[in-house]
């Protein structure tokens, strides 16, 4: 774009001789043009390249550095050496390196996103300063979403056909995502909505869809931002509802009769294993010879397991 005006007079001869030229004003203007771009996550370290190294003859002493974000904002400033300016936002987050110049910030917000520019001044005395370079570099933030959640909830429920409200959310990313699925492996629209606090604060995206479904199905969710995708596949299952609807007994009913017939086997065994020694420590203990009694043990009568039996129901 920035090459259009130099381009030359529409004549062909012309423009075909002119060409070489044109071409190679064009790739250094291009060049000087390219506009940096710093891409970083949330939380990341990263360094923006300044446009200027200073000579090892020389020291920071001899400069001033403004690092400045959108042409307004100083993010942090040196002159002779020391800092004279830093931002309040991000005061302990930068660094600055005295050779290259490099601004390192850590840990990286979304926040800082937008564009920065980097401005050296050589001092040089009694003569007036001299700017000897400015350079932009544009600083692009995201923070990753988290892994889509699908969630459906039944409205209507039929033997043919049940109709459900399908919901996938993901949340905390930047910026602004797309959101896709997929029902079987073809493509579905989801109805999207996305908010987010401010322009540049995290989204939450949340998708959803109306179905009506015969037969089990396969949906997918799929979260994209910045050409990260994230996504999540969830099996529907259409409930069987076809059978001839007898009343079916309540859980409750099912779990009481449980628990009657657990109790009931319960005792059995207990009774069973335990009941012949208190038979025993009962009938026993009169008599005096220990083996006679060891006998009688082994041979509890027939009537008292009865009687144990039914106190314990
Ligand atoms: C600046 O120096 C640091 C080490 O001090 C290095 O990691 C970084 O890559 C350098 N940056 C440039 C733009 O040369
Ligand atoms: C920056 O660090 C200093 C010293 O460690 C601390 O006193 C100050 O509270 C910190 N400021 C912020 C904004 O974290
Ligand atoms: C940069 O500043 C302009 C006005 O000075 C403002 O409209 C714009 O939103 C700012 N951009 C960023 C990324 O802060
Ligand atoms: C998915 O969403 C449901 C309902 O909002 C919630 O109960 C569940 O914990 C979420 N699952 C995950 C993995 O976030
Ligand atoms: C969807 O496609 C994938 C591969 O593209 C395949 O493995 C999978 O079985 C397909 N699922 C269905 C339900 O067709
Ligand atoms: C998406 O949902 C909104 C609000 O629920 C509704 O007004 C709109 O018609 C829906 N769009 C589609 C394509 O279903
Ligand atoms: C996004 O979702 C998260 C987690 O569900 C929640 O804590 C946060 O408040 C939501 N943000 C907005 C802007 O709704
Ligand atoms: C759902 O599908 C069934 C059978 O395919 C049909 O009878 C019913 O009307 C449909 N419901 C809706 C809301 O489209």
């Amino acid at each position: 774009m920035a090459c259009l005006p130099a381009a030359p007079p529409a004549l062909a001869l012309r423009r075909w001789l002119g060409l070489g030229l044109f071409v190679l004003l064009c790739l250094s203007r291009g060049y000087a043009l390219e506009k940096k771009v710093v891409k970083s996550k949330v939380g990341e370290k990263v360094g923006l390249p300044c446009c200027h190294e200073i000579p090892s003859s020389e020291s920071l002493h001899n400069y001033r550095v403004y690092w400045q974000k959108n042409t307004t904002e100083v993010v942090l400033a040196y002159a002779e050496g020391r800092m004279i300016s830093k931002h309040e936002r991000y005061e302990n987050r930068t660094e600055m390196d005295t050779r290259n110049l490099t601004l390192w910030i850590s840990p990286m917000e979304i926040l800082d996103n937008g564009p920065y520019q980097c401005v050296v001044q050589h001092l040089r005395f009694p003569q007036n300063s001299v700017v000897v370079c400015d350079e932009p570099v544009t600083l692009f933030v995201t923070a990753d979403f988290s892994k889509p959640n699908i969630t459906a909830e039944v409205s209507t429920n039929s033997c043919e056909s049940t109709e459900m409200v399908v919901r996938c959310s993901s949340h905390g990313g930047f910026p602004k995502p797309k959101i896709s699925g997929a029902l079987n492996n073809v493509s579905v629209v989801w109805n999207a909505s996305w908010v987010s606090e401010s322009s540049l604060s995290p989204y939450n995206v949340t998708g959803k869809l109306w179905l009506n479904v015969t037969k089990d199905v396969s949906i997918t969710c799929s979260v994209e931002h910045n050409g990260l995708l994230k996504s999540t596949s969830l099996l529907l299952k259409k409930p069987n509802t076809c059978f001839v609807p007898t009343v079916p007994p309540s859980y409750n009913v099912i779990t009481a009769s449980s628990i009657i017939i657990i109790i009931f086997l319960l005792a059995i065994t207990l009774a069973a294993r335990y009941l012949p020694r208190h038979v025993c420590s009962h009938y026993c203990k009169p008599q005096d010879s220990v083996e006679e009694g060891v006998k009688e043990c082994m041979k509890p009568p027939m009537s008292s397991k009865g009687t144990s039996e039914t106190s314990f129901l």
